[in-house]
């Protein structure tokens, strides 16, 4: 069973950001998975940076598009996915230092990282940027 199912109610009705937070989800489910079958350190990290690194082009894109339409919350919003970004870096540290392993514990808080950021932060611009013209 996968960690996190996609819900119709996490889509921000822009299909671009859509099809990114779904990949988001595939990605914390892939971590999840190698969690499961024991896979080892090196597989783990090899997952977590996949999701550092996509986050990363995720974010800028979300805040590119946030940005160009003089979205009045970006300053904010961009706060948070600093914040965020900088958890994942601790998580990524962590695990290679040997002072984490993945756990259970781990995968429930990317998953509260992932779908909390969604519906209450992201899903504060669907009708602005929509009114935009952006879907
Ligand atoms: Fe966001």
């Amino acid at each position: 069973m996968a960690l996190i199912d996609w819900k119709d109610d996490f889509s921000v009705n822009i299909k671009s950001i859509d099809q990114q937070h779904i990949m988001l989800v595939a990605l914390i489910n892939d971590l999840h998975s190698a969690m499961k079958l024991g896979k080892g350190k090196e597989a783990i990290i090899t997952v977590v940076h996949e999701l550092l690194e996509y986050t990363k082009v995720h974010f800028s894109h979300e805040e590119q598009l946030m940005k160009n339409n003089s979205y009045p919350g970006y300053i904010d919003h961009k706060a948070k996915h600093d914040a965020l970004v900088n958890q994942v870096v601790d998580i990524d540290n962590n695990l290679k230092s040997g002072k984490v392993v993945i756990s259970q514990d781990v995968l429930n808080f990317l998953k509260k990282w992932l779908v909390e950021h969604i519906i209450e932060t992201d899903k504060k611009y669907t009708t602005f940027l929509n009114n935009k013209g952006i879907k």
